[in-house]
């Protein structure tokens, strides 16, 4: 299966999907053990992997998580491992940033984040599924998990334009409330009318209503009168104007939209988000911040294999190793081992001189880069929580902001970081493309029609990331035309001694899970190699 960029998108909810989107048929099995049969074996090396075989060493290009997967796996057989990191922090893309970090864009542009104590934005990574092996490195190393608030019942949907609820914001719940009622009403009639007598029996009929009904809140049959049957004319479930309360209080329900008015706003379309098999709740993150995992696989590595501030500018196969040459505080050294794992963003490790084939250059170069924008604004008071009582979630709009994250953390705290935008593609652009400043009056502008004034006021402090333009990434991810094509295959096969792990050599783009399954593969593949020799 290729992964498109479109696959993509709707993973992360900011194309609208018209169906639901499983991301692989194995997503289908509803027992424990199709589930458990998508994470590829792996056996952990134990210490005496290298016995009889003597001494082994590998550098490992990049300290981001799946050259820091390969470099903690490896040590545990007692291989000799040197991690060269550009940067100079672990972890690559999963980076958190709080108070007082400083960075610089390739774009020059410059930001001091001014974060309070406590508090953080997950620039790159911020959810984990349940069935990740991010997961399972957690509980291996120690690194606490909360829940991360996917999906919210009470954030707000907003859709511009000047049709039904457009232009308003509406929270989920009556969205959903509307779309499924209605949709659910239609069918229903359809279906009692006959109108799909050559597709379903007269007892799937009987239960295909039954559903619908519950589905919807639908009302009854009405003898004689098809239209007035099973109509859906509002329902609890859309929340209340006043709520029910003590005594006579039974509360006062809202108004549903008309019909075509949700159908003409398309909102319904967000719902199949949450359907996805890597974006349905229950979803989890590291207490503190995406980055303890970073920290804790870079500690458990240790920091004696660890290079730091080293900039790969050469590497190459020799007859019988590998040789890697950095550059560190301007001077240029050669590192020799005997093997390489390249985890190097392909788009960037194809224009590092190297003696690779060209068809391998050319396979790296084929990566299809994506881009992705994120902002943090932390405000003086937690005003989602106090004013419409959203504690975590997804706020989502149709305009160039796209995600708007509520965080999940620190509820009833003093203050709060909201995840501004979460875009991608042209928007991400778009944004990165402005000054950090300029990109937030830029969204607080537009996250005001949402939310009214109090988007504007009391914001003590923002950051915001544009991975074109972040150095040592210079994308968000890649996909691959054709992930059962000639490209693909040629990068999950060695040349030499230098082996390609990364994301992007799995089927899970875009997710941490990606890179440590993909480190794995690659560590077993040496083992053999190793014992085989
Ligand atoms: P990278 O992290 O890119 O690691 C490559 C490393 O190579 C980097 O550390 C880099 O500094 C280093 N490097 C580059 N060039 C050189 C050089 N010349 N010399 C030395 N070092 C070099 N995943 C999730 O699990 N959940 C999410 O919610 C999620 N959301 C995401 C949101 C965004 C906006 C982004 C950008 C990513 C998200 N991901 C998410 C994906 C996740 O971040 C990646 O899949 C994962 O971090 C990739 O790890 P990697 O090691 O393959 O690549
Ligand atoms: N996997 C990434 C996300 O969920 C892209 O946002």
């Amino acid at each position: 299966m290729s992964i498109t960029r479109r696959d993509l998108l709707r993973n992360i909810g900011i194309a609208g999907g018209t169906g639901v989107m499983f991301s692989s048929m194995g997503a289908l099995g509803l027992n424990p053990a199709a589930l458990a049969a998508q994470t590829p074996p792996f056996t952990p090396l134990d210490k005496n992997a290298l016995r009889g075989h003597g001494k082994r060493s590998v550098v490992v290009m990049g300290g981001g998580i799946a050259g820091m997967t390969t470099a903690y796996e490896l040590l545990k057989g007692g291989y000799d491992v040197t991690v060269l990191e550009g940067r100079d922090r672990p972890g690559g893309r999963n980076w958190t940033v709080r108070g007082g970090d400083r960075y610089t864009d390739l774009d020059g542009n410059r930001q001091r984040a001014a974060f309070s104590k406590g508090e953080y934005m997950n620039t790159g990574p911020g959810r984990i599924p349940q069935m990740h092996v991010t997961l399972d490195y957690c509980k291996e190393l120690g690194v606490d998990l909360e829940v991360f608030n996917n999906q919210n019942a009470d954030a707000f949907l907003y859709r511009e334009g000047d049709h039904g609820l457009d232009g308003e914001a509406v929270r989920h719940r009556a969205a959903k409330a509307d779309v499924y009622g209605y949709t659910s009403e239609l069918l229903a009639k359809a279906t009692d009318q006959g109108a799909l007598d050559a597709y379903v029996t007269d007892s799937d009929k009987e239960q295909l209503i039954a559903f619908l009904r519950g589905f919807g809140d639908l009302g009854d049959k009405v003898d004689g009168d098809p239209a007035a049957s099973f109509a859906y004319t509002g329902t609890s479930r859309r929340g209340y104007e006043v709520q029910p309360g003590a005594g006579r209080e039974s509360g006062v329900e809202t108004t549903p939209y008309a019909l075509s008015d949700v159908l003409a706003s398309g909102v319904g379309r967000y719902f199949s988000f949450e359907f996805g098999f890597d974006q349905a709740m229950v979803m989890l993150q590291p207490v503190g911040g995406m980055d303890r995992i970073a920290y804790a696989l870079a500690d458990a590595i240790g920091r004696r294999h660890f290079r730091y501030g080293t900039e790969v500018v050469a590497y190459r196969n020799t007859a019988d190793g590998v040789e890697v040459s950095y550059r560190q505080g301007g001077a240029t050294r050669t590192i020799t081992a005997d093997f390489a794992v390249n985890t190097i963003p392909p788009h960037l490790a194809a224009e590092i001189p190297s003696n690779l084939p060209s068809e391998v250059i050319a396979a790296l170069r084929s990566a299809q880069v994506s881009n992705a924008g994120k902002l943090g604004i932390e405000y003086d008071r937690r005003w989602w929580e106090e004013d419409y009582r959203i504690y975590g979630g997804i706020s989502n709009a149709d305009t160039d902001l796209s995600n708007i994250w509520h965080p999940s953390y620190g509820y009833h705290g003093d203050k709060g970081v909201m995840i501004g935008y979460y875009n991608t593609g042209g928007d991400a652009d778009s944004y990165g493309a402005l000054t950090p400043d300029r990109r937030l009056q830029r969204a607080v502008a537009q996250g005001r029609k949402i939310f009214g004034d109090v988007y504007t006021q009391g914001i003590t402090a923002s950051f915001s990331q544009n991975w074109a333009r972040a150095p040592f990434s210079e994308g968000a991810w890649v996909h691959w035309r054709d992930q059962n094509g000639a490209d693909y295959e040629r990068l999950l096969e060695p040349t030499g001694n230098i082996h390609f792990a990364g994301d992007h050599l799995s089927h899970a783009i875009a997710w941490q899970h990606g890179a440590m399954v993909s480190a794995r593969a690659v560590v077993a593949r040496i083992q053999e190699r190793v014992a085989a020799s």
